[in-house]
């Protein structure tokens, strides 16, 4: 069976599209409604809150993400809405990198979906759309602006509430908006992008719609983090639409799964992890992970290294049990018999080595 599945259906690029968003929302506007823009909080004061289109009654919610979004974050923030008693927003503005496109998406999902965001973890549990939203990204990398799924930690899992109903339904792509990133962070979310490209291309899933897309991306990222060119933050805010496009018909592979159990055990954030993972696994990946280090080298960057050295056996058991829980994601890199390939001690060396 083939999947048959959406895409957002609106996508406005180019720099200073940011402009326009006030016309974009005037459609979607009843006469006593209001919008919600969920703000990174790292633009609180910052000249990129003033250009917000604002009226009267609309909300601007500063959200934290130090830590990646939780399903207790998604709650409070739904019932901080619910508690205006102004009804229901008529949309929903996520501006940010991954994690507040992530948060904005489950957002608008839970005020329409009864209970908490933990209980729609999972695939296709969503029945109701959500609110109208739109998804304004400022850090490039992730795909999190056209994919399904919106990420969060739960109480027992870090799992996506995947649904076509969690996609956008308009993006704004403005490259000028990443500008101030710290060079860091525009390098572990670049590579995100970067490593969900090599897992798609390298995957036993893959097909030509997503080598098609896969491999633009690539090679927008090897432009970016290889070269120099004056429109770096178009071509990278491009690749990571691609990149998300690519996946979305394949699947990512043996990094995203070991960079989950670093993430679910120590907390490790998603760009950082892949990273840290991906520099591993030269036997899954060896030309990838052979131009991540030239990468890296050239942007003079160092990985944190030693993470797994004081991990008790109850969590290093816990951190395998999460990575090999991702099964479609080890099919895709080593085929319909990846548990023989991949047993538990050949995992626990791979994050041994982390
Ligand atoms: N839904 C998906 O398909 C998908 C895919 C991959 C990752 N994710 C999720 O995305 C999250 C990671 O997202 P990310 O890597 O984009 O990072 P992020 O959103 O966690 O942000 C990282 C840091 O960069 C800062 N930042 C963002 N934009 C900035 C700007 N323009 N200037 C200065 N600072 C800025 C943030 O405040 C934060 O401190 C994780 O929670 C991960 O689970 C989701
Ligand atoms: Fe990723």
């Amino acid at each position: 069976m083939y999947r048959n599945f959406a895409i957002v259906p609106q996508i406005i690029f180019g720099r200073g599209c940011f402009n326009q968003l006030d016309d974009i929302l005037r459609a979607k506007r009843s006469a006593d409604g209001f919008v919600v823009f969920i703000l990174d909080d790292v633009f609180k004061g910052a000249p990129l809150e003033g250009r917000v289109p604002l009226h009267d009654r609309d909300r601007i919610i500063h959200a934290n993400v130090d830590d990646e979004p939780k399903t207790t974050l998604i709650d409070s923030l739904v019932e901080q809405i619910k508690g205006y008693g102004a009804g229901q927003p008529d949309g929903i503005v996520g501006i940010g990198g991954g994690s507040i496109l992530d948060i904005a998406k489950a957002v608008s999902l839970l005020l329409t979906n009864p209970g908490s965001s933990a209980d729609y973890q999972g695939w296709d549990i969503i029945e109701i759309p959500g609110i109208y939203k739109v998804g304004i990204p400022t850090l490039s990398g992730t795909g999190a602006e056209i994919s399904r799924t919106a990420i969060l930690t739960g109480p027992e899992k870090k799992l996506g509430i995947n649904s076509d109903y969690t996609l956008y339904d308009q993006i704004v792509l403005d490259p000028e908006l990443v500008s101030g990133v710290p060079k860091d962070q525009w390098f572990y979310t670049g590579m995100d992008c970067y490593i969900h490209d090599v897992e798609s291309l390298a995957g036993t899933f893959i097909n030509q719609f997503s080598k098609a897309y896969g491999e633009k991306s690539l090679e927008m990222c090897q432009q970016v983090f290889l070269e120099d060119h004056d429109d770096a933050a178009d071509k990278l805010m491009m690749a990571s639409y691609f990149g998300g496009m690519s996946i979305a018909y394949s699947q990512v592979g043996a990094c995203h799964a070991l960079s989950y159990g670093l993430s679910y055990v120590l907390g490790v954030h998603h760009g950082i992890g892949c990273c840290i993972a991906f520099d591993q696994l030269e036997e899954f990946y060896p030309e990838g992970v052979k131009e991540f280090r030239q990468m890296m080298e050239k942007h003079q960057i160092s990985l944190p290294r030693g993470l797994t050295a004081s991990l008790s056996d109850d969590d290093m058991e816990l951190m395998i049990t999460t990575a090999l829980n991702l099964e479609p994601l080890w099919e895709n890199c080593l085929g319909g018999n990846w548990r023989e390939l991949m047993p538990r001690d050949r995992a626990r060396k791979l994050f041994e080595r982390m």
